[in-house]
């Protein structure tokens, strides 16, 4: 058994926690990583697709026993609940992914504030939903209203400098998002191996822990974020590749069969992105060096500069996944893909994890001499 700082602070019993991954949401996924021992994630990015991928809507709803036609606070409350009843009988810990970039702002106000009610209107929920994880923003502006609660508080970013505002923040645990994860990747690239020592020693002490995210998928790599000083890590690709996640089969067959050097960055819709090679990304990536060229050039566009053609492009190739229309389709993974080759049961793959992970770190351990 492996046990972290991670795991005493969160009472889970794995120091892995499953990525919260838009835009199909994670509501099947976080209770099948729930009830494995890690800490499972619902993903809140459902909530915004709204209008423009109703297909999605819907299916983020259902999935998470809600209706459609509520309003939307009724729908988190609902996907909330469900999770919490679907998980009573291992009384695991969840909690949400919610974006805090300027595009998603008003949507993650919503989520924030609804989390916060329902955890203060049941005790149960109060005790098991406990962990907010901001990403794709600034953390700063938020600090008062979350260090009011009891929740905690985990910021997704990319660099020392932004580690050191999460701690200026408050923010309890720091996931150091390298380059190589899948989907929305920063706009200067440093990968897991530099950036995770480096938060490490800039922010890690006993008020602080440290998560390493980007290339993490099996026990090699976790022993290897715990050598690198981390207390645990997040997985994305990897969890999205099982049986349970709620996203379509067109994706997770992409990421199966991947292979060698199977990802490009491209615009995505909160920054640069990674997606799996296919023509049509690459045609995106064309269109991304021509009129997006500051994700190749680690300079920041935003709605007000950027030519909206490349965000209707990729809500046209997500809206395709949903189609079934997999010559359309964009999916986005990380580097990792390419050492995804299975699709296998939550529960099985969280427990190979950690049994691999033991096996790694007393296979290092033999390498240690009495002098
Ligand atoms: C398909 C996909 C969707 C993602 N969506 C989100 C998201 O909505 N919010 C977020 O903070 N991170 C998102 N991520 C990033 C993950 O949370 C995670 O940090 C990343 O996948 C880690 O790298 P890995 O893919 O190498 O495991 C997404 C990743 C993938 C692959």
């Amino acid at each position: 058994m492996i046990k972290t700082r991670l795991c005493d602070l969160l009472e889970i019993k794995h120091p892995i926690i499953q990525a919260g991954m838009g835009p199909f949401g994670t509501n099947n996924l976080c209770v099948a990583s729930t009830n494995a021992g890690a800490l499972g994630l619902i993903s809140s990015s459902g909530i915004a697709s709204g209008n423009s991928q109703p297909g999605i809507y819907d299916f983020f709803c259902r999935s998470g026993g809600a209706n459609p036609d509520d309003d939307k606070e009724t729908i988190l409350r609902t996907v909330f609940q469900q999770t919490l009843d679907k998980t009573r009988e291992s009384q695991g810990i969840f909690g949400i992914n919610v974006m805090v970039s300027a595009e998603m702002r008003e949507v993650a106000e919503l989520v924030v504030r609804t989390m916060i009610s329902a955890r203060e209107e049941d005790q149960e929920m109060k005790r098991r939903f406990k962990v907010l994880v901001t990403s794709a923003g600034d953390p700063l502006p938020w600090s008062e209203a979350i260090k009011k609660t009891d929740l905690v508080w985990m910021h997704v970013m990319p660099s020392v400098k932004a580690a050191l505002r999460c701690k200026k923040a408050g923010v309890d645990v720091i996931v150091a998002s390298g380059h190589e994860g899948g989907f929305h990747t920063s706009w200067e690239p440093i990968h897991s191996m530099v950036l995770l020592p480096a938060v490490v020693e800039a922010v890690s002490d006993e008020k602080t822990l440290v998560v390493g995210a980007g290339g993490y998928c099996d026990g090699k790599t976790l022993a290897a974020a715990l050598a690198l000083g981390a207390d645990g890590v997040q997985m994305g690709t990897r969890f999205l590749c099982t049986e349970e996640s709620d996203f379509h089969q067109i994706w997770k067959e992409g990421i199966r069969h991947a292979g060698d050097r199977a990802t490009i960055i491209a615009r995505g819709f909160v920054g640069p992105a990674r997606w799996l090679k296919s023509p049509r990304s690459e045609e995106h990536a064309k269109n991304t060096l021509e009129k997006s060229p500051g994700v190749y050039l680690g300079i920041p566009d935003d709605y007000t500069t950027i030519d909206m053609s490349l965000i209707e492009y990729e809500i046209e190739s997500i809206n395709a996944i949903f189609e079934g229309n997999k010559e359309k389709a964009m999916l986005a993974a990380g580097e990792v893909a390419q050492r995804v080759d299975d699709m296998p049961k939550v529960n099985d793959m969280v427990q190979t994890i950690v049994r691999d992970a033991e096996g790694a770190l007393k296979g290092i351990y033999k390498y240690m001499i009495q002098p």
